[in-house]
């Protein structure tokens, strides 16, 4: 008999353009993901309303972002990719484990207390819930394999704690899902200043987006941090000019890259000229997805389509689990 694969589960926000960090560090994770397992990716726009209730734009950052993934290699015949507010399962069953759920454990939850440094002025119970809601993101699946990074680690385990609570309480509905990444360490993007992380908030001349031209890409790179180069043979490499190297090693030929490893280690690396090969090679890279998505994108049939295929399959597996959920539970009175 074929063993059934695992089911998988990620999320991701649509509240900006998708970036180099997500990219590498995410995406193409969930893309390599696909054949081997039963993939549920899933756009939270109700997370997003947690830190951004203006709706406005959502629209389109939803569909931009939905054509972001497809365009990023994440393939609807592959994997279910839905909208989370499609799936309205998924609150009901935030709502039973909300129950389950301490407020203690809630605010002491590190992205809680970041989030409440950054905007003190709205601290809703959306935020504070915040790991609930994604807890039932992935237990709606009865998923048990989360791909995500490090910061997302004290959420996985909160969902664990969830959903034993429930299996103890109610009787077993979920398996006991953890956070995945194959074997080699998540690729980590340097902004190109150095100073952390690519990410959303970022500035945005130090992140190279998806979304940006051949001109954009020339310039940010051109601008990005370096120094006169090393003084001593062999020299441990500052942040930054490490960060040019592994966008180097993901972009350029190996031999390039080892032209200038041994340039660095012989102290005759010129970074002007070392920048303006990684812009070409990454123009190479970001063009041919950036006009997939920009096609995309404006292919509103399309992607309705693919809209509500995910969405009427999230819904099958979704709907069977809560079925489970209030049979144990005891929620039937006629
Ligand atoms: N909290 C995740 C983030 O900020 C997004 C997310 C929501 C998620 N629901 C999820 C990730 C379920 C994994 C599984 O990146």
């Amino acid at each position: 008999m074929e063993k059934k694969k695992d089911i998988v589960l990620s999320g991701i926000r649509p509240t900006g353009f998708v970036h180099l960090g997500n990219y590498f560090g995410a995406i193409s994770n969930w893309a390599r993901m696909q054949d081997e397992f039963n993939c549920y990716y899933c756009l939270v726009d109700w997370h997003s309303l947690t830190t951004h209730p203006d709706t406005r734009e959502l629209k389109r950052s939803v569909v931009r972002l939905m054509a972001e993934l497809i365009g990023s290699g994440l393939d609807p015949k592959r994997c279910v990719l839905y909208i989370q507010s499609d799936v309205p399962e998924i609150a009901e069953l935030y709502l039973y484990l909300n129950m389950l759920a301490y407020q203690g454990e809630l605010e002491k939850t590190a992205t809680f207390k970041d989030k409440v440094r950054q905007n003190p002025n709205n601290i809703n119970a959306g935020l504070l819930t915040y790991p609930v809601l994604q807890s039932a993101d992935i237990l709606i699946h009865q998923a048990v394999k989360v791909p995500v990074g490090k910061d997302q680690e004290q959420h996985i385990e909160m969902t664990r704690n969830f959903a034993e609570r429930f299996n103890h309480r109610y009787g077993n509905v979920f398996p006991l899902p953890y956070a995945f990444n194959y074997g080699d360490e998540l690729i980590k993007i340097m902004s190109l200043d150095g100073s952390g992380k690519m990410s959303k908030s970022e500035n945005q001349m130090n992140t190279l987006y998806l979304a940006d031209d051949d001109e954009m890409i020339r310039k940010k790179i051109m601008k990005a941090k370096t120094d006169s180069g090393p003084s001593s043979p062999n020299s441990v490499k500052p942040n930054y000019i490490d960060g040019l190297f592994t966008l180097m090693k993901i972009v350029s030929a190996p031999d390039t890259v080892d032209k200038f490893e041994t340039d660095f280690n012989h102290c005759t690396i010129r970074y002007g000229d070392m920048k303006k090969q990684l812009a070409e090679d990454m123009i190479k890279f970001v063009s041919p997805i950036r006009e997939k998505i920009s096609v995309l994108e404006k292919d509103e049939k399309y992607m309705a389509m693919v809209m509500e295929e995910g969405a009427t399959k999230a819904r099958s597996s979704a709907k069977a689990t809560l079925q489970l959920v209030k049979d144990a539970m005891g929620l039937k009175y006629y």
